[in-house]
């Protein structure tokens, strides 16, 4: 069987914040994949670097900008960083985000609970905001799609409830948001994702063996969701093939929580 390489993405600019690692770093790979020129953001340079190495392995332009999603200025400067090299910024995936939790509520520090405000909520919003001001006023428009979690609307577990609850307020954010821009060109919707094979969802001790046996006793689907699996809902809903969903919050959790 011949497949033949998808181009959705050829000639636009897509933007992913949290790109140095994980989730966001499949993300990014897979835009440049599709003929995307991709802009990775995050805090630390060095992991950025990586990504964009990776990128360019694939013949793909690509440009990393140290960006701390929480701060008003570097959520512009990320935005005015990605139309200056490129021209457009057509594509934007709010991705960076935090956890800090696994004791009960009662015992989580106080700075956890800011951090996780700060990045997984403010984040988000200060993403939106600079993305949406640059895609309203381009003739095309643009897509935005925020990673949230199955942890919030959809489910939650013990030692998560901070987290949760910012994951909540992640796509209760994007479906005001999708209602409020959908007429200025701008779609806006969030993929949640369950487990899915990064650091993010292994215990204080545990091996990723650990967290394979973990996962066939306790997720219907038997094993955790990989990077590419995530990725590959992102791109769907930023592409044409969702030119009609606006506002939607699409699940990728294997069936369950663990
Ligand atoms: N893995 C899972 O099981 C799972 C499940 C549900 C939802 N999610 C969500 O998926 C997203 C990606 O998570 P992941 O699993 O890929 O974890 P990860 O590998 O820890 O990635 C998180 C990324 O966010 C960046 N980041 C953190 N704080 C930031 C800040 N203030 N400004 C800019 N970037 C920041 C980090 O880079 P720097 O430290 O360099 O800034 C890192 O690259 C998160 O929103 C997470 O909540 C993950």
């Amino acid at each position: 069987m011949t497949t033949t390489a998808r181009t959705r993405f050829a000639g636009r600019t897509a933007l992913v914040t949290g790109a140095g690692s994980g989730i966001g770093r499949a993300v990014a790979l897979a835009f440049a994949a599709e003929g995307a020129q991709v802009v990775v953001a995050g805090r630390r340079p060095e992991p950025l670097a990586e990504t964009v190495r990776l990128m360019e392995e694939q013949g793909a332009k690509a440009l990393a900008v140290s960006t701390d999603v929480s701060r008003a200025a570097d959520a512009a400067a990320l935005v005015r960083a990605a139309v200056d090299r490129f021209g457009s910024l057509d594509v934007a995936v709010n991705n960076a985000g935090v956890f800090r939790g696994g004791q009960p509520l009662a015992d989580l520090p106080e700075d956890d609970w800011h951090a996780q405000l700060a990045v997984n909520v403010t984040g988000v919003h200060l993403g939106l905001q600079a993305q949406i001001r640059q895609m309203r006023t381009q003739p095309a428009g643009g897509a935005i799609v925020n990673v949230s979690s199955n942890f919030g609307l959809h489910t939650t577990s013990a030692g998560a409830a901070a987290y949760a609850a910012t994951k909540a307020a992640v796509t209760t954010l994007s479906r005001g948001a999708a209602l409020d821009h959908i007429g200025d060109g701008v779609r806006i919707n969030v993929v949640s994702p369950g487990a899915t094979a990064t650091s993010m969802s292994l215990r204080p001790g545990e091996t990723e063996e650990d967290r394979a046996d973990r996962a066939q006793a306790g997720l219907p689907l038997g094993r955790i969701s990989t990077t590419g699996e995530i990725a590959a809902a992102v791109l769907y809903l930023a592409s044409d093939d969702a030119a009609s969903i606006v506002g939607t919050d699409l699940v990728v959790d294997s069936g369950g929580s663990l």
